[in-house]
């Protein structure tokens, strides 16, 4: 049996998905059971439960193999992770799948690609057998701007036209970690995945309005503005400080290209091409 956590997130219930077309049983730890019985396949077995909340991990662990860990983006995300791994270890649990960040380091100038790190060290020196997922930024992101996209016919960035990203599917990278847990050979390997090229956003605006039918424009925004944007919709400021932080590191390290998701899954990663046409609705 598999525990999966950050169950009903983007990435979550993509990886649900991924696992019940496996036929792999599942046990999603949730916070709210109604909320994800609309959102996850129907054979999924719902336990009530907190990352925060030592006692329930302890008994969401009981006859769990392996756990996929997700942590949400959260200013006590450190404690959060520990408390799963700490409950992993416990229960006996054999492998944690943990998912990262691209370039996850201690030494990097983003709390939060250091906070992923913390947690990587921690669960290789709780002698678990584990695997890391280390996603680029997600496709998925740039529909957050679908409304200003479909009235304005713009996304604003606070990157330059020359910025190249490696944006990755959330399909994807569910569809790797459903193989890893459901398959041995992976424990020990840490897995950088990005989508199949490093785009510019005027080649992203070109993608999303050839599907939508209509132009679409990339507006680069002062990074300042961009924060200030942020904050007054209501960010709270540690969450503000931290995209700052981490978008200041992605220039040009988040442009990597790797072949990851196409050796793993024996296809190609999605393009952003397949996903503005699969999303073009939205656009219109
Ligand atoms: N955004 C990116 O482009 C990007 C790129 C690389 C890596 N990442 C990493 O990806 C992770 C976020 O993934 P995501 O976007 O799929 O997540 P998400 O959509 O934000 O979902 C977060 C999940 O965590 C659950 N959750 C929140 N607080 C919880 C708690 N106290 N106890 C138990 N569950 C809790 C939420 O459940 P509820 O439904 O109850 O709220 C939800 O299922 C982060 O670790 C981030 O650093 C993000």
């Amino acid at each position: 049996m598999i525990l999966v956590t950050g169950a009903t997130g983007t990435n979550g219930v993509e990886l649900l998905k991924a696992l019940a077309a496996e036929g792999e049983m599942a046990r999603a730890l949730v916070r709210d059971p109604e909320k994800a019985t609309s959102l996850l396949p129907e054979d999924t077995e719902l336990f009530r439960g907190d990352l925060d909340d030592p006692a329930s991990l302890a008994q969401a662990m009981e006859g769990i193999e392996k756990v996929f860990l997700l942590c949400p983006v959260s200013p006590k995300q450190p404690e959060l992770e520990a408390n799963v791994v700490d409950a992993a270890r416990s229960a006996g649990v054999r492998q944690i799948v943990k998912f990262s960040v691209i370039h996850a380091s201690p030494d990097s100038s983003s709390t939060l690609l250091r906070w992923h790190a913390a947690a990587e060290e921690h669960i290789r020196a709780s002698g678990l057998a584990y695997t890391f997922l280390r996603p680029n930024i997600f496709m998925q992101e740039l529909m957050r701007q679908a409304d200003s996209m479909r009235s304005r016919g713009e996304f604003y960035m606070p990157f330059g036209p020359e910025v190249r990203l490696s944006f990755v599917d959330v399909r994807d990278n569910a569809a790797v970690a459903a193989k890893v847990l459901c398959e041995s050979g992976h424990e020990g390997k840490t897995y950088t995945l990005t989508g199949p090229a490093a785009l510019t956003f005027p080649e992203i605006a070109q993608s999303f309005s050839a599907a939508a039918g209509k132009q679409i424009r990339h507006v680069q925004v002062p990074m300042d503005a961009w924060k200030q944007a942020f904050a007054s919709s209501g960010a709270p400021d540690w969450l503000v400080n931290q995209v700052v932080e981490l978008y200041e590191t992605f220039v040009p390290a988040n442009s990597l290209v790797t072949d990851t998701i196409s050796r793993l899954l024996d296809r190609p990663a999605r393009t952003i091409d397949a996903f503005a046409n699969e999303n073009a609705a939205q656009l219109k």
